[in-house]
Order: C-alpha cells, then sequence, then structure tokens
C-alpha cells in the first residue's frame, strides 16, 4: 500500500485485537488450546520453526497476514525478484537473491543477462579458491598460501566472518581465514600477528573501493607485504573484490585478480557473491554452492508459500507486532551455537541497517516504530549474563532461539545438555514461576515475590537438523526476508543506508584537527571542538 499502513482498518483490527489478548497469559492460551502446540509450527526447507510460545492465537495470525495483504507484500515479493528498483533512494534493483539462484535460471535486468552474470563471477571464484586450496596459486616466493585475509568492513566483513566462524568445521584445506575491518590499528595489528608474507593472501573486499578503513588497512598490509617481499610480491598476494574496477586499479591491484558483483546487491546482502570469497577458499567452492543452495531453497519458499505457512512472512509479522502493538523496542537473538557466536552482529547490520529507518520510501515520515533494536549471544553463555532480565525485567524482549539437533562434534552427551538449555529457558520465559508455586516449595513469604518468574515472554524456536553449509544459507536467508516483510509493512526503503554517510564524511573533516598545529577551519559544535583539545593535549600535541 502506498502511504501510512496505521490508517489501514487492518492496522485498527489489530489494535482493537492487541487490546484483547494483551493481559491474557501463554499459560492461559495454552490451557484453553491444547492443538496450539502442534498446528504452531512451520517447515521451511530444514528450518522448523515453533511459534507456539508467542501471545498469539490463531486470530492474530489472520489479521496479520491481512496486514501484510494490505501492505502489498505478495507484489512486493515479487518486484524484488523480477528486479525492479525497490531501492528508491538510489534507483536500484534489489537482486540478491540472483545470487544464489541456479545457472539454468533465466533473469535479464536493466538489459543485464543477471543470473549469466552472477555465475560467470562464481565460476571465476571457484578456479581461483581451487587454484589457492590445491596449492597452484602460490605466493611470489614459490610457497602455498596458509591463510587469507579478508580486508574489509560492515558488509563486506561481517559476512564472510561470520560464516567462517559458522562452517569452521568443513574449512578442510588447511587454509586459516582471518578478518580485519576496524581503523583501529590494534586491529591489523593482531591479525597480521604470527603471519608469514610469504603464504599471506589478502583479500581486499569493498563493493564501493573507497571506504576509509579498508583503504587504510590494505594500504598498511600492502606496506608489511612489501617491506619483507619486495613491490612485486603485490600481484601474488592482493586479490580485490568490488564493484569498482577503477578504483582497484588505482589501488594498484590487476583487475584479473578481482572479483565482481554489481550495485543492485547491497553490502549486507553480499556474502553469498564474491564477498564470499574468503569463505569459499576455506570451505571450498562444493560447500560454498551447497550453502548457496540452501539460500534458494528458502528464497523459493518465500516466493511461493501461502502467508499463512511461510516462515519469513510469519516472523516477519509477529516483529511487527511486538515493536508495534506491544512496544517491544528490541529483539535478542539466541543461537545455541558456539560456532554462530557472530551470528548476532552479523544480523546487526542486516536488520538495522536496513530497517532503522523514520521516513517512508516515499519520503513521508513514519508513524509507528520501525526496525527493533537486534542484539545477543550464545547460549547457555547468555544465560548467565543478562537472561536475568529477559526473565524478570520490566522490558519484553521477544527472543528467537536457534538450536541444532545433530552437533559437528559431540563430547560425553554435552550437546544434549545444550539443547535441553535451549527448551528450558524457552519454556520458562513463557509459563514462569507463581507465587503460589514457589510458596508450596517451602519459599520464605519475605523471598517469594523475588522469585517470582512472570513468564509470557515470547519465544521462536527455530530448530535444525545440524549446522551445515546449506542450512547456514538457509538461516540467512530466512532473516534477510524477515527484514523484507518488516520494511514492506513499514513501507520503508531497506536497502539504503544514508543515516552513515554524515558521520564517515565529518572524521574526514575533522581528522586534520587531531594532528595539525594550523588552526582549524569551523568545527562542528563547541563540545567536539574541546574534546580534540583534549585529545590533543594528551597526545602531547
Ligand atoms: O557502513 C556503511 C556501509 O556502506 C555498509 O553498508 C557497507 O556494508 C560498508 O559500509 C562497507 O562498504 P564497502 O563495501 O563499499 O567498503
Amino acid at each position: 500500500m502506498n502511504g501510512d499502513i496505521t490508517q489501514s482498518q487492518e492496522w485498527a483490527a489489530l489494535e482493537k485485537h492487541h487490546g484483547e489478548l494483551a493481559g491474557i497469559h501463554l499459560r492461559e492460551l495454552f490451557a484453553d488450546d491444547p492443538g496450539r502446540a502442534g498446528r504452531m509450527t512451520l517447515t521451511a526447507g530444514d528450518l522448523y520453526l515453533d511459534y507456539a510460545k508467542h501471545r498469539v492465537t490463531s486470530e492474530t495470525v489472520g489479521l496479520l497476514v491481512r496486514l501484510a495483504e494490505r501492505a502489498g507484500l505478495r507484489e512486493r515479493i515479487e518486484a524484488m525478484f523480477t528486479g525492479e528498483h525497490i531501492n528508491v533512494s538510489e534507483d536500484r534493483a534489489v537482486l540478491h537473491t540472483a545470487l544464489r539462484a541456479p545457472a539454468d535460471a533465466a533473469l535479464v535486468v536493466d538489459g543485464q543477462d543477471v543470473i549469466g552474470d552472477v555465475h560467470a563471477v562464481l565460476d571465476k571464484m571457484t578456479a581461483f579458491a581451487d587454484r589457492v586450496r590445491a596449492q597452484e596459486w602460490r605466493g611470489a616466493t614459490g610457497r602455498p598460501i596458509a591463510t587469507v585475509v579478508n580486508i574489509g568492513i560492515g558488509g563486506s566483513d561481517l559476512g564472510p566472518a561470520m560464516a567462517y566462524e559458522a562452517l569452521l568445521d568443513y574449512a578442510d584445506a588447511g587454509i586459516e581465514a582471518r578478518f580485519v575491518s576496524n581503523i583501529d590499528p590494534a586491529d591489523i595489528t593482531g591479525n597480521l600477528r604470527g603471519l608469514d608474507p610469504a603464504t599471506t593472501l589478502f583479500v581486499v573486499s569493498s563493493k564501493t573501493f573507497t571506504t576509509l578503513e579498508t583503504l587504510t588497512n590494505a594500504r598498511v598490509a600492502r606496506q608489511w607485504l612489501v617491506g619483507a617481499l619486495g613491490e612485486d610480491a603485490v600481484a601474488k598476494h592482493f586479490v580485490a573484490v568490488s564493484t569498482n574496477a577503477a578504483k582497484v586499479a588505482e589501488f594498484g591491484i590487476d583487475t584479473d585478480n578481482m572479483f565482481g558483483f554489481w550495485d543492485w546487491v547491497g553490502g549486507r546482502y553480499s556474502y553469498d557473491g564474491a564477498i564470499g570469497l574468503s569463505l569459499m577458499i576455506a570451505v571450498g567452492p562444493a560447500r560454498f554452492r551447497a550453502m548457496l543452495a540452501g539460500f534458494h531453497a528458502i528464497d523459493q519458499h518465500f516466493r511461493t508459500a501461502p502467508f499463512e505457512a511461510n516462515e519469513p512472512v510469519l516472523m516477519g509479522l509477529l516483529g511487527v507486532w511486538y515493536a508495534d502493538f506491544f512496544g517491544a523496542q528490541t529483539r535478542a537473538v539466541l543461537p545455541y551455537s558456539q560456532r554462530l557466536h557472530r551470528f548476532p552482529a552479523y544480523l546487526q547490520q542486516l536488520t538495522m541497517e536496513s530497517n532503522g529507518k523514520s521516513v517512508r520510501a516515499d519520503g513521508a515520515p513514519v508513524t509507528c516504530d520501525t526496525g527493533a533494536i537486534f542484539w545477543g549471544e550464545p547460549g547457555t553463555n547468555g544465560q548467565h549474563a543478562f537472561y536475568q532480565l529477559l526473565h524478570q525485567g520490566t522490558h519484553l524482549v521477544p527472543a528467537d532461539f536457534i538450536g541444532f539437533a545433530e552437533p559437528y562434534e559431540d563430547r560425553e552427551g554435552m550437546h544434549d545438555l545444550l539443547t535441553a538449555n535451549l527448551f528450558a529457558q524457552t519454556s520458562a520465559l513463557a509459563f514462569g514461576k507463581t507465587a503460589e508455586e514457589i510458596a508450596a516449595e517451602g519459599t520464605a513469604a519475605a523471598v517469594v515475590p523475588h522469585k517470582v518468574m512472570p513468564g509470557n515472554r515470547p519465544t521462536s524456536t527455530i530448530l535444525v537438523p545440524k549446522l551445515s553449509p546449506s542450512t547456514l544459507g538457509q538461516l540467512v536467508a530466512l532473516y534477510e526476508h524477515v527484514v523484507f516483510v518488516e520494511g514492506t509493512i513499514w513501507g520503508i526503503d531497506s536497502f539504503d543506508q544514508w543515516g552513515v554517510e554524515l558521520g564517515k564524511k565529518m572524521a574526514l573533516d575533522l581528522a586534520p584537527a587531531l594532528t595539525s598545529d594550523e588552526p582549524q577551519a569551523a568545527f562542528p559544535d563547541p563540545s567536539t571542538e574541546r574534546l580534540v583539545r583534549v585529545y590533543r593535549e594528551l597526545r602531547g600535541r
């Protein structure tokens, strides 16, 4: 729908329904509807979703689906998949789904054979990764590559870094990947420590190839390499991933060793394309392609499943339900997998850079809350840190719990204990423990209120057979589409990120004032001027 979704009948119906439902405890919802646990589940690919522990009834789901229809979600999904310019503020198509479409799919957008181009790059990546893994591509001194260092930031870092950690058990060529992103010198210093220039390959990853952090780190890496092996070594130790061939050449990387992508791939949606090169080298092209097949399975599900049975649609609608009707400001993502320890950080960019907007695509201000604040840590670590607030705090924090049936490798039944914790937490969050139950255990009256577990705290549980390249792709695609669903309901452009530009420009403007003795041009504000002065004093300047 164009215009303000909060003025629609469907929104009003949800407001009314919320008024009726908000005071009902999950204990009652389960007691009144014994079939609920069996009914409120969905499967998409290998991702089994239990949403019975949400503060919804079948009626809620029906009303939310009607809201999605009213927002034109079906048409918007087609518009995305077929390459309409739905990124309106940048006038671009949004085609990350094409990065994982099979080679025999067909898609021509703006005169470009999208699938042909995608597979040409994939094949080039495959050939290169195979050569590095087979020790055919060697460093300047003839030694094989032992470490790949990806230099990138944001979408050019978080995706491959998260996925490399997730798939560490599948990295079978004896090649380690490291990831340098921050302009804090500690990052590159720490990551270069222990490396041998003769066996190190740098992948400079930047969509624009203009990003300050990445180019600065890449220059430092170049000096480190050239200092050890000389200028001629650069060709064998630096490759680039970018959309900007001219800038890659300017930096001094042979564009034959550049892996391209296109302006219709957003940075935070890009690690299933060339930005995943370091991952592909580590786990191998076959596993990378299995991951793409996983993404594609969920794409197909999202595009074709009826909304009531559509996992990303339902999860996106639940996000809207809590953000806009319950006023929940945040959403926790809690993977019960140490391998997914970077998944919440990855999701933070995906969700918050996409949906942290306060104007609609048509330029009008939004009239409801948009993107929730995503955060999380793997279980069980989080249980011993912040779960106290989830259980007994004053904030409502809907949470996604992600678990796996099979570990890659078990020890002494540890995996069952891990999973038992997941199930216990979602049950405790939903059902809690009443004062009566606590008193009946003989607890002193004065202590009873402290021990009451209110419950009624909503969770999704996503249960997956095993963490693998395919299921990782499925999980990421699931959340990409959740973001899309939410953005569509809110009527915002989920694919631009203008909000990060001002700070970048101001940092560049301010940098000379930190070092130079010359009187500075106008500071942006008196507080910042004073901070710069104190900083310079502290640095003895
Ligand atoms: O932080 C803003 C941003 O533009 C992200 O959207 C992007 O992923 C990141 O910077 C890196 O950009 P690039 O890949 O062009 O270096």
